[in-house]
């Protein structure tokens, strides 16, 4: 592996660094309606910022706490220093750093996307490192990584996020409800990068979700397309950095999941659910008929 080991010990040391915050507890500061951070994203960017400096002193990087060096480089990294902020604020120990590295050919215009080359994902709860890089297969610690081989939704265990901003102009409820009912169920953990992880991991069929930023899926894209998995646009077309919708599975139900986004979004396939006003009035209903009146 070419980049991965030290790429590897620096999510460590930052994961370490947040398992620490975590600990001691951090107060939360907002950067939109419901969108937070803390110290403790500030200070693992800044960590992992001065290292990658250090062990690849020619590599730009782009962190989601508003790192922007050397973006004219061949290799960027995408940083998100802590993806799972909201579940970090509350005590909830579901996060993790992620680090995904994009080779940029020369001459490559500032909107053009690269090829992922290596990502690392470490969760300090669990002290699980995911890495990958391209060609050399994604492996959980020493171990290899293989998506699952569930060929159908209906036996699958997938996973979504809802964004943090703008959530009012989100649809993604109807995706969820409907994926609710055709699966094994839903999963709302709380972190992009540890989604993917775990869809290569073969944890899960499958994770979308809408507006993400590079810094989210980087690393997590490269995971799964070496562990099997496949990531696309909803459409089922190649999923660029700058996408804003991801669509990853084991690659086996892909076909599938494919044409579920492209009914509903046709308005076809959306199962009808009770309103909270028809539900109530049905419990009352049922509850004369148990219960008639003298
Ligand atoms: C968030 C997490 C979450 C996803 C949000 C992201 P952050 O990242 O990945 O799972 O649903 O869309 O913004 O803000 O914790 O780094
Ligand atoms: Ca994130
Ligand atoms: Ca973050």
């Amino acid at each position: 592996m070419t980049w991965v080991p030290r790429a590897s010990e620096i999510a460590r040391e930052a994961g370490l660094r947040l398992r620490e915050f975590f600990a001691q507890g951090v107060e939360t500061e907002y950067k939109g309606d419901a969108d937070l951070v803390t110290v403790a994203d500030r200070t693992s960017e800044k960590l992992i910022r001065e290292r990658l400096a250090k062990a690849f002193p020619d590599h730009g990087v782009y962190g989601e706490e508003g790192t922007r060096e050397r973006m004219e480089g061949e290799y960027r990294w995408y940083v998100d220093p802590l993806d799972g902020t909201t579940n970090f604020a509350h005590g909830f120990p579901h996060f993790c750093v992620s680090m995904g590295l994009e080779q940029r050919p020369a001459g490559i215009s500032a909107d053009q996307d690269g090829v992922l080359v290596a990502g690392v994902i470490y969760d300090p709860m669990r002290d699980e490192l995911y890495s990958a890089e391209r060609g050399r297969g994604a492996w959980l610690d020493s171990k290899p990584l293989h998506a699952t081989r569930i060929p159908v939704l209906a036996e699958s265990l997938v996973s979504t996020g809802f964004p943090s901003r703008k959530r009012h102009d989100s649809p993604n409820i109807h995706f969820y409800h409907e994926f609710t009912l055709r699966s094994h169920g839903v999963r709302r953990a709380g972190s992009a990068a540890l989604d993917l992880a775990y869809v290569a991991s073969g944890r899960l069929e499958a994770f979308w979700e809408f507006n993400l930023n590079p810094w989210d899926t980087a690393a997590g894209i490269l995971l799964v397309e070496e562990a099997g998995g496949r990531v696309t646009d909803f459409a089922g077309a190649a999923c660029p950095l700058s996408s804003r919708e991801v669509l990853a599975s084991n690659g086996l139900i892909h076909t599938e999941l494919v044409d579920l986004f492209k009914n509903m979004f046709a308005g076809r396939d959306l199962s009808p659910i009770p309103t909270p006003e028809q539900f109530a009035r049905k419990r009352r209903e049922s509850a004369a008929v148990a219960a008639p009146a003298h």
